[in-house]
């Protein structure tokens, strides 16, 4: 029985998903093509030719998922909402039929006693925005912040948080530097702009959802970066990837700057990309949580080919999981008194939004991700020990999923699915959670 996780009183426990991920049916009930469709239909971008098609069918089995999220006792959930469903063309059109099945899953899982804690993009661009430019055009910016408007004034009556976008830097870097994700643009540097009309769509959104007097998030992956040696090369290729990695993502919302980015050979005004009162468009709304993804470290060297500043080298010496991620716990308690140490008074309070585990599918039962998840909150609870306010936490994932270019490959699920099936089996790591959630409760409730 896991009592020794010491989190404070009201500390809420989740678990996180994303709607290309989980929800399939893309074609039903009028949601319009994602970048996801599109990429994953293409040969050769996803292993074994796998797309979201289907996933797992949650749209249709959302009862079934929020009941194994009420066997869990949490007090969250975070899910994402597709844009292309409630705005099949990305504007103008709003899809009554969209709208509508978030307003269900909404209602259940509140009748469930789950907060819903949604994400308004996690990857899944409208194809046809990305057909005027995607995320490198400045105007999607103002399509996304239309977009929030229209989902807070559906839900916002019973959905008091609210998390813009999932990742900017993942999505920038997979989808639009090396061309591994949706929309598969491969612009290395070139693709900043990209960054900066995401964190501009998150200061605009943030402002209409705050008019609205509901809170706002940002999800970002956040990584401790450490250099591979002492040496002086490291050190600063180490510092080059902090900054496209972490500060170009964190600095501007918080602080109103960008980092310096010129050891990438980054002009400052991000090829043309920022206009002037951008960065106060960013900062101004303010930001009353910080959502942290966490994974693991990176590590660090001086670059051994010169077209990219920084080398990332493997973690020796420690366990990684199915997916080759190495797993170095105490990596969250540097991150988060990192973050402390940056930002100071800055830093609003923070949310793990996404932490967990692929393990492989023979693994019984589940001892790795039942591990993986121990040491993490571990970590935790000492960061919070250190001073840190952090006040969730939401694993990744309740299922297994779409995991994007991995296809079905990587299961990171609390729940197994059989994707033949669609047959749930709750694992091992299932009544962990459940019952470390039960214990955190009964010790505040005497
Ligand atoms: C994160 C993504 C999430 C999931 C996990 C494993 O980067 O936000 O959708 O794929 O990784």
């Amino acid at each position: 029985m896991p009592d020794r996780f010491d989190l404070p009183a009201g500390f809420r426990w989740g678990v996180a998903t994303a709607a290309y991920q989980i929800e399939g049916a893309v074609e039903e009930d009028g949601r319009g093509p994602s970048v996801w469709d599109t990429f994953s239909a293409r040969p050769g971008a996803v292993r074994d030719g796998h797309t979201g098609a289907v996933a797992c069918d949650h749209y249709h089995r959302y009862p079934e998922d929020i009941a194994l999220m009420e066997g869990l006792g949490l007090d969250g959930y975070r899910f994402s909402i597709a844009w292309p469903r409630v705005l099949p063309t990305g504007t103008a059109t709003v899809n009554p039929a969209g709208l509508a099945f978030y307003d269900r899953l909404v209602d259940d899982l509140l009748a469930a006693g789950i907060t819903p804690l949604p994400t308004l993009f996690h990857w899944d661009l409208p194809q046809a925005l990305e057909d005027a430019g995607g995320w490198l055009n400045r105007d999607t910016a103002y399509r996304f912040a239309e977009y929030a408007a229209v989902v807070a004034d559906r839900l916002g009556d019973r959905v008091p948080a609210w998390i813009t976008l999932n990742e900017p830097f993942v999505h920038t870097v997979f989808g639009y530097a090396l061309g591994t994700h949706a929309p598969g643009r491969a612009l290395m540097f070139e693709s900043l702009p990209a960054a900066h009309h995401q964190l501009l769509a998150h200061g605009l959104a943030a402002s209409l959802l705050h008019e609205r007097g509901l809170e706002v998030m940002l999800s970002n992956n956040l990584t401790p970066v450490w250099p591979a040696s002492d040496s002086a090369e490291d050190g600063a290729a180490a510092r080059a990837y902090d900054a496209l990695h972490n500060r170009l993502f964190t600095d501007p919302v918080l602080l109103g700057t960008y980092p310096d980015l010129s050891a990438l050979g980054v002009p400052d005004d991000i090829y043309g990309a920022i206009r002037p009162g951008d960065t106060d468009l960013i900062h101004t709304p303010g930001l009353d949580g910080l959502g942290v993804n966490y994974y693991n470290p990176t590590r660090i060297a001086a670059p051994t080919d010169p077209g990219l500043p920084f080398d990332l080298v493997d973690i020796p010496d420690v366990p990684h999981t199915a997916f080759g991620w190495p797993v170095v716990p105490d990596g969250l308690r540097q991150l988060l008194t990192g973050l402390k140490e940056s930002y100071g008074a800055a830093l609003p309070p923070i949310t793990i939004t996404e932490n967990g585990c692929s393990v492989e599918e023979s693994t019984t039962p589940d001892q790795p991700r039942i591990d993986f998840l121990a040491g993490h909150l571990d970590a935790l609870a000492q960061a919070v020990a250190e001073g840190i306010d952090v006040r969730g936490y939401y694993t990744w994932s309740l299922i297994d999923n779409y995991e994007w270019s991995e296809g079905f490959s990587q299961r990171f699920g609390l729940v197994h699915v059989d994707f033949e099936t669609q047959k749930r089996t709750p694992r091992a790591s299932y009544a962990w959670y459940r019952d470390l959630i039960a214990v955190h409760r009964r010790r505040f409730a005497e």
